[in-house]
């Protein structure tokens, strides 16, 4: 019996597994119920009494030593696999990244700066958070006026001469404040007005607005400035009319339609068949802006117009429904990034 325990103490001091399988498969094999030293255990019982202290001393060095070889390996083991990480598939194919693509409105923004920095504006910003003066009375719409209504927007009740800008025409004023003509300015930026979300109004869009100061500016300039812009953004053979209209900071103002470029201007159901589409408002800045902008009306004159980006991109696109633009599907909004840009 001594032989084989001490061939079992041999067999624990070699043992130098592969994987850590074989740790578990080792230990179920010694130490199991079925394992090496319960049957030792067993015979051990059976030994005569005057053998027993020397025989059970080596049992027990057999046993301590099987469970801290085994407590060792599995150390060894654990440790080599946190050095190496877990095992790496190299073969496996690699999961792309689904690359996203501009929104449509970023793609119609940018196009219509670059249009307008060929002819020399630059771009100008404002905050979204304005006060009155900035969006209504220095661009002369007086307290009261009804003209203030066409532009509900949102108020801080605690003080209500702060509130969400409802046109980018607040940024010429920011800019004529600190700016002394020339001036060339292009402002996109994020509008707000208190509306009914529908497939041609929502309570957030956006705008860009131009501004040209200098002097001898006149209407003629606005003109072909404009009908520059509708050939760059909707092709060569496009032409412009200009409506008279009314807006409280231009004198006159113009409502401006572009030549349908889905009929050519023979009448289609987006132009409801009149061959024209209506894309901004401009006008010549009325004197009362530029006087309160700090700008002297005596010598210097100026044009300036506005647009809404989601209109020139529904256009542009031959899109119906405002309200796709806010939306976020990936499936509408994939479409446009092979289109421009
Ligand atoms: N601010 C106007 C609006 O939001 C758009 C506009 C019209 C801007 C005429 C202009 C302009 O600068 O001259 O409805």
């Amino acid at each position: 019996m001594i032989d084989k325990i001490n061939d079992l103490i041999d067999r624990v001091k070699a043992f130098q597994p592969k994987a850590a399988q074989e740790i578990e498969d080792f230990r179920i094999r010694m130490m199991g119920k079925k394992g090496e030293l319960n049957a030792i255990f067993e015979e051990f019982k059976t030994v005569a009494p005057e053998l027993k202290r020397e025989l059970g001393q080596r049992i027990n060095e057999l046993k301590t030593l099987t469970a801290e070889r085994i407590n060792e390996l599995r150390d060894r083991f654990a440790e080599q696999e946190s050095a190496d990480g877990p095992a790496i598939d190299m073969t496996r194919p690699g999961s792309a990244d689904d690359l996203g693509s501009r929104h449509p409105i970023s793609l119609v923004r940018n196009e219509i700066v670059e249009i307008f920095s060929r002819m020399g504006y630059t771009v100008a910003d404002g905050p979204e958070i304005e006060d009155d003066w900035h969006v209504f009375s220095a661009l002369n719409f007086p307290p009261e006026h009804p003209a203030r209504d066409m532009q509900d927007t949102f108020f801080i009740e605690k003080n209500p001469d702060i509130l969400l800008r409802t046109h980018t025409s607040s940024i010429q004023v920011r800019t004529m404040e600190h700016q002394k003509p020339p001036i060339r300015v292009i402002c996109p930026g994020r509008v707000f007005r208190n509306e009914a979300i529908s497939a041609r109004a929502h309570c957030i869009f956006h705008q860009v607005e131009g501004l040209y100061v200098d002097e001898n500016v006149s209407f003629a300039d606005l003109k072909q400035s404009i009908l520059y812009f509708a050939k760059e953004m909707f092709g060569e053979s496009s032409t412009i009319r200009l409506r008279p209209s009314y807006f409280p900071f231009t004198e006159p103002s113009a409502e401006v339609d572009v030549s349908c470029n889905l009929c050519g201007g023979k009448g289609c159901n987006v132009c409801k068949h009149t061959g024209w589409l209506e894309i901004m408002g401009c006008g010549m800045v009325d004197p009362a802006v530029l006087e309160a902008s700090g700008i002297d009306p005596a010598k210097y004159s100026g044009f300036a117009f506005g647009m809404g980006i989601e209109r020139i991109a529904m256009l542009k696109f031959g899109v119906r429904d405002l309200r796709l633009y806010f939306e976020n599907d990936v499936r509408f909004l994939h479409q446009f990034d092979s289109v421009i840009g």
